[in-house]
């Protein structure tokens, strides 16, 4: 009744934003993301009789409120399939990544968690059923099941059973850099989950965001197989501001933007001007990350880490699907 398991965060490139159902986490629109090789959550759990309710370390941490009820009501799915309600565990989990800071901790943590917690209990789900359990964890955490370029398929059916993410390209496909530019690790002030819901229930923007969609991935997908950089990061790139602008329409309004936020982007666009090809992305928070390709090493990393407020540079690139250990 002990099992562990290790996933890794992944940066979306087409971005879920907003939720058709927020108990199932169905999404609005499909996404794509890249799995990261450098940041990953590892989990252990273990279901133990003794026990009365779950407990749940986050970094070492016992943990209480939202980051423990969202854990429970998670494993509350898994003991509902496995169909032994009474059985509570002690989970650790450890996150090589700054939590609820804009670098995915949710993705690499609930698919830890899934992995981890299913083997644990009994169950042995295939990559679709896992992606599919994951995803009411955390959406975007149903792509790091797979490595390497990951669509969530959005389904259509109500009880989710067509939502879950599909492989599109392994991590050995195309070896792109993804510079990942910090500057702050504090937790975000808007969750993920509240800022979507805000922007779907209030933004103005939002329905234009939705039908920008399949255009974007149809081309970013034709753009991942040709290995063409320069059309995948100019998709990318655009689809993050767009996603950034439905938050500033919402009501209230609100930005994830921190000032040297826009530094980073003007100096990547600046890159850019100087012939050198880079594009940015950022999911909910503060933090950037730069993608181009390797023999822009140099140059790139020395422009980023030159830009005042900026903490850190980490550089990493595709990463693999979840894993037991
Ligand atoms: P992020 O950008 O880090 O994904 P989110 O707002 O999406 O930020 O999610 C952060 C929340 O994810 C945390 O507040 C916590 O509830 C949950 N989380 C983070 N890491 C883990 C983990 N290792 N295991 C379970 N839940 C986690
Ligand atoms: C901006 O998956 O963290 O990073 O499903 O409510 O847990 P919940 O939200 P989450 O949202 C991720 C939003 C994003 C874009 C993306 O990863 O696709
Ligand atoms: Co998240």
């Amino acid at each position: 009744m002990k099992a562990a398991a290790k996933a890794h965060t992944n940066i979306a490139l087409i971005k879920y934003w907003g939720k058709r159902d927020d108990a199932l986490i169905l999404p609005m629109n499909n996404s794509l993301s890249l799995t990261l090789d450098g940041f990953y959550t590892t989990t252990a759990v273990e279901f133990q009789n003794s026990l009365s309710a779950d407990r749940f370390y986050l970094n070492g941490r016992l943990t209480e409120g939202t980051a423990y009820s969202r854990v429970t009501a998670f494993l509350d799915r898994i003991r509902d399939v496995a169909g032994q309600p009474d059985r509570f565990a002690e989970i650790h989990s450890t996150n090589h990544v700054p939590t609820a800071a804009g670098f995915a901790s949710s993705a690499s943590g609930f698919a830890a968690l899934a992995a981890a917690a299913t083997k644990a209990i009994g169950l042995a789900p295939n990559e679709q059923e896992l992606s599919m359990l994951t995803r009411q964890g955390s959406g975007s955490a149903c792509r790091s099941i797979y490595g390497g370029f990951v669509e969530w398929e959005k389904g259509t059916e109500a009880d989710g059973s067509d939502s879950y993410a599909v492989p599109v390209a392994p991590a050995d496909h195309w070896n792109i850099k993804v510079a990942a530019v910090i500057l702050s690790s504090d937790e975000k002030k808007v969750l993920s989950r509240e800022g979507m819901k805000r922007t779907v229930d209030t933004s103005v923007y939002y329905p234009a965001w939705v039908a920008s969609i399949p255009d974007d991935l149809a081309a970013i997908k034709d753009g991942i197989m040709a290995k063409d950089f320069e059309k995948v990061g100019a998709i990318a790139e655009a689809n993050c501001l767009r996603m950034h602008a439905t938050t500033l329409a919402a009501r209230p309004p609100f930005s994830y933007w921190q000032s040297t936020t826009i530094s980073i982007m003007q100096a990547v666009q600046d890159l850019r001007a100087g012939g050198v090809p880079a594009f940015f992305t950022i999911d909910a928070g503060p933090n950037v990350k730069v993608l181009y390709t390797p023999e822009y090493e140099e140059t790139v990393r020395n422009t980023l880490r030159h830009i005042s407020g900026v903490h850190d540079v980490t550089v990493t690139g595709p990463g693999s699907g979840v894993s037991y250990i």
